[in-house]
């Protein structure tokens, strides 16, 4: 490939090679990536154009929204509501499903999008991303909550746009993960991250230290042997980081590895996980296993779940293959 490819670019040769491709795909990619470049220059501007800090409402997690959350939302539905290659949509911000306006045809597609994850991260300048999820629909429905609620494994393309020092989109469409830069200049996403694999030695750990009394057994062994470093039964020492934000989490595990955990806690019985199947866990586990790694809720591989409900949580183990495999491992010894 020559130098300075870009996203479109890519894509489009990537197509080529699939045969039977009708290029539409490239084309509702190509919308993603305007919402995307939009949403970044909002979350760059911020205080100087007014869109910090909360705004009057709750979504329907409870959470109260930040303005940007509603932004970042309207963006995302704006750009892909009119192209006619979806049949529908579903945000993480918004109760029901997003239908398209009658004035548009409709397609062949569902985007599922968390439009400003880790948005708790916006006032204080740090990075926050937006997750988006692709999957086929039955072509000329008017789609409903089931042809949603399919397994993590149909996903044709998942990817997040990471809003840090510089704007990255990292992605997959089923053949390995990619990483692009936007380069403000030209105002295009360029290939800077070939082919991302997870390194698979890692002596690093994230996760929610202050939630410990409320994991079970399993991951209270696992944090326990790391934090005993080179004396305890790991023999290393480990390092902790914890972000508060998925995307920047994924980021650098995929960059250095490392392992993710936001995992079952008892802290409310009805919510076993506090991350989202269909809008977080499902496109990064898609992300994660085609770098290389592993997703799992601890019992069960993240892309095998066969999703109950649109808003629904699961517990979330992700990085290098041998961490999560270890995890995992204990979980069976603890049945
Ligand atoms: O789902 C939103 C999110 O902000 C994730 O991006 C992040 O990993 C997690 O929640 C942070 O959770 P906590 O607020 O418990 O640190």
């Amino acid at each position: 490939m020559p130098n300075n490819i870009t996203l479109t670019q890519f894509i489009i040769e990537q197509q080529r090679e699939m045969p039977g491709a009708s290029g539409t795909f490239s084309l509702l990619l190509n919308d993603i990536v305007t919402a995307c470049k939009q949403i970044s220059h909002r979350v760059n501007r911020g205080a100087l154009i007014g869109v910090l800090g909360n705004a009057d409402s709750e979504n329907i997690q409870g959470e109260v929204q930040k303005k940007l959350d509603i932004i970042t939302n309207d963006i995302m539905v704006d750009a892909l509501s009119w192209n006619g290659l979806l049949a529908g949509m579903a945000s993480e911000e918004v109760d029901d499903l997003i239908s398209i306006p009658e004035q548009y045809p409709k397609g062949k597609y569902l985007a599922l999008f968390d439009p400003l994850d880790g948005s708790s991260n916006i006032d204080v300048n740090l990075t926050v991303g937006t997750i988006f999820s692709i999957l086929r629909c039955r072509e000329g429905v008017d789609p409903e909550i089931e042809d949603f609620l399919r397994k993590g494994s149909e996903q044709v393309c998942a990817g997040f746009v990471l809003y840090g020092p510089s704007t990255i989109m990292v992605l997959t469409t089923g053949h390995g993960v990619n990483g692009f830069t936007l380069d403000q200049d030209i105002g295009e996403f360029i290939l800077t991250h070939p082919n991302m694999r997870i390194p698979e030695e890692t002596s690093e750990f994230a996760i929610n230290m202050s939630n410990q009394r409320f994991w079970e057994l399993p991951v209270q062994r696992y944090i326990e042997e790391c934090i005993s470093g080179k004396d305890g039964p790991r023999g290393k020492n480990f390092n902790m980081r914890w972000i508060a934000s998925l995307v920047a989490e994924v980021y650098r595990i995929l960059t250095r590895g490392g392992i993710f955990m936001y995992p079952y806690d008892t802290r409310n019985p009805e919510r076993p996980g506090k991350l989202r199947l269909m809008y977080e866990a499902n496109p990064m586990a898609f992300i994660i296993e085609q770098a290389g790694g592993l997703c799992s809720t601890g019992r069960e591989r993240i892309l095998d779940l066969k999703p109950e409900g649109i808003h629904q949580r699961v517990p979330l183990v992700l990085g290098s293959k041998e961490e999560v495999e270890k995890i995992i491992s204990y979980h069976q010894q603890n049945n």
